[in-house]
């Protein structure tokens, strides 16, 4: 017979079980096309705020093999570089090869994260200027979570003028419940400055539900509607700068107007006017 060895009390540590593997910590559900969720952070991560890693589950067991293979998509990192967890921010495609499985995820379920961050909506990629324009549709919103609660943002720019287009009104919650948390965020407004957030310029508008601002963001602002509701000046290259994310055809027509206003594309070899992402959706 063997002697037991008394039983002590440890720390549970859950073992990963897939590659890569991070732990779910909070999922929210804001509408049935979309939802966020946060998981732990590897040690090892660093990241500039903007950009974007690949994350993902097991894909269904292949039907002659039996092997699973990861299903990865890249996915905008939405909380900020300083972050102990990471946030993103996800559209639900119900036939979507990831997304039809990942809206499912609970808290404590594993997701696949390669820890390679990449992207160009960054800081870096952007030349000094006086006016940032962040331009989001839908779940494109993700990197300017991460950007918005960046000191840098603040340390950069005089103003921040944020515009999200959805087709429906609690698409705008994500977007409205990062905004509002800034003012009570104590950290940031003690290391950014005391009222930080009065920088920013928050323009929600809807495209398929009534709402106070009606309207896709490229007409309000091809009309000047969109100036006139901010009481802002027009566009112009020598003080603005502009990062783009949303839908494809979103991106390529405000990519065409910030041309036509004489702004530049830049990237992180070559800084310039603005930077444009698309959205990576299934
Ligand atoms: P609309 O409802 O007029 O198509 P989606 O959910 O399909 O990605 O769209 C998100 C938002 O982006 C919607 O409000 C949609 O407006 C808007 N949108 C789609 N294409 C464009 C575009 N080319 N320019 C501006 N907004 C767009």
């Amino acid at each position: 017979m063997t002697e037991q060895t008394p039983v002590t009390k440890t720390n549970a540590v859950k073992v990963p079980t897939l590659p890569d593997a991070q732990n779910v910590t909070e999922v929210k559900h804001y509408t049935d096309r979309l939802f966020s969720f946060k998981c732990t952070r590897p040690a090892s991560l660093r990241f500039r705020s903007g950009e974007f890693v690949m994350i993902g589950l097991m894909g269904d067991p292949d039907p002659k093999t039996n092997r699973q293979k990861p299903l990865l998509r890249a996915y905008s990192i939405a909380s900020p570089s300083w972050d102990e967890e990471l946030e993103f921010y996800s559209i639900k495609v119900q036939d979507g090869p990831l997304t039809s499985k990942l809206q499912h995820i609970k808290s404590g379920d594993e997701i696949i994260l390669r820890p390679k961050p990449v992207g160009t909506l960054v800081h870096d990629a952007l030349l000094p200027g006086k006016r940032i324009w962040f331009f989001a549709t839908g779940p494109g919103f993700a990197p300017f979570a991460s950007l918005l609660r960046d000191p840098q943002t603040y340390e950069d720019y005089e103003e921040i003028i944020i515009t999200h287009t959805c087709r429906e009104v609690g698409e705008l919650t994500y977007s409205r419940n990062i905004i509002a948390s800034l003012k009570d965020d104590e950290l940031l407004n003690e290391v950014i400055g005391d009222g930080f957030w009065k920088k920013i310029k928050y323009y929600p508008t809807t495209t398929r539900e009534t709402s106070v601002k009606m309207g896709r963001i490229t007409d309000l602002i091809n009309s000047g509607a969109a100036y006139n509701d901010l009481g802002v000046a027009p566009l112009n290259p020598d003080n603005d700068r502009a990062m783009i994310c949303g839908n494809l055809a979103f991106n390529l027509e405000l990519k065409d107007m910030l041309e036509a206003a004489g702004l530049e594309e830049g990237a992180n070899s070559k800084p310039a006017q603005y930077v444009v992402e698309k959205a990576f959706l299934d």
